[in-house]
């Protein structure tokens, strides 16, 4: 079944719990597909696991409009959702808007994500109007790094879980059809996921939200720079790929790889004539 944003709504409706994994490129998205999850994020968290830099901030719209062009090539039924790069929303609603337009026609993807509660409340309602459905992003929001000096969790104390509830009830007003929690204590999450209409989608933020997501080789083990407390391995693929590597590297040097199952032919004849 094809996800949309009426589907994703209704399973919020129905106590069905949502599905959501980043991606980022056409092979892994295909696998996705596969496996039946409901929803592809391309993360700006590409710029971490992809491009190997310490934060999302240089993160370029047209790095987003690369891999996610090739993810919605991968797919067919999983709903993708674009994140919004640094700088292309905070500036006016007018950059929100036109550069949210881009994510869309240039990839083909179903809906953007941006950072931010009440800041950005007139920049969600403007995408929204001008038919991009819009999944809002609070609690701890990775742009924000150097504001909040590292990635730390946030509304643990009592102002700080009231502002982030008031965020929630912000984005849902302003039109978001969906909304990720991020490193938020799992109370307050389960809190805003009851208050709430439109699903949260849980990463840090515990059982009691709507869904879930994570990054891809986090959950893969594939990503070893660091590893958060909300992460779980549902695989260890790194070590698989190290050991593939590795026989690869001994058969090469063995002269065992290739074997004759991967040669071509050609008739004897005309080695002997060339060798004339
Ligand atoms: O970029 C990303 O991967 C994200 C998720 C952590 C929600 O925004
Ligand atoms: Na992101």
């Amino acid at each position: 079944m094809k996800n949309t944003v009426a589907s994703l709504l209704k399973m919020k409706e129905n106590g069905e719990k949502i599905s959501m994994l980043t991606c980022y490129d056409y092979s892994t998205a295909k696998l996705m597909e596969a496996s039946g999850i409901n929803m592809i994020l391309v993360g700006d968290s590409l710029g971490n696991t992809m491009l190997g830099y310490k934060d999302t901030l240089s993160v370029t719209m047209e790095d987003m409009i690369h891999h996610g062009a090739a993810v919605v090539r991968g797919v067919k039924q999983t709903f993708v959702v674009m994140d919004m790069p640094f700088m292309s929303y905070q500036p006016s609603v007018y950059d929100a808007v036109v550069n949210a337009g881009r994510l869309i026609k240039e990839t083909g993807a179903n809906a953007v994500k941006l950072e931010g509660g009440a800041a950005v409340k007139e920049h969600i309602r403007a995408i929204t109007d001008s038919g991009i459905p819009v999944v809002a992003h609070i609690g701890m929001t990775p742009q924000s790094v150097n504001a909040f000096g590292g990635f730390k969790v946030q509304g643990k104390n009592e102002k700080a879980a009231e502002q982030i509830l008031q965020d929630a009830y912000d984005v849902q007003e302003a039109g978001a059809f969906a909304v990720v929690l991020e490193c938020v204590p799992a109370k307050l999450a389960a809190l805003i996921s009851e208050k709430l209409m439109i699903p949260t989608i849980g990463i840090g933020a515990g059982a009691g939200c709507d869904g879930q997501v994570l990054v891809w080789q986090d959950m893969l083990g594939l990503f070893s720079d660091y590893v958060p407390k909300f992460v779980k391995h549902f695989a260890n693929v790194g070590d698989i790929m190290v050991k593939a590597f590795n026989d690869y590297d001994q058969e090469v040097k063995e002269g065992t790889f290739p074997a004759q199952a991967h040669e071509f032919k050609i008739d004897d004849e005309i080695v002997e004539k060339l060798k004339e």
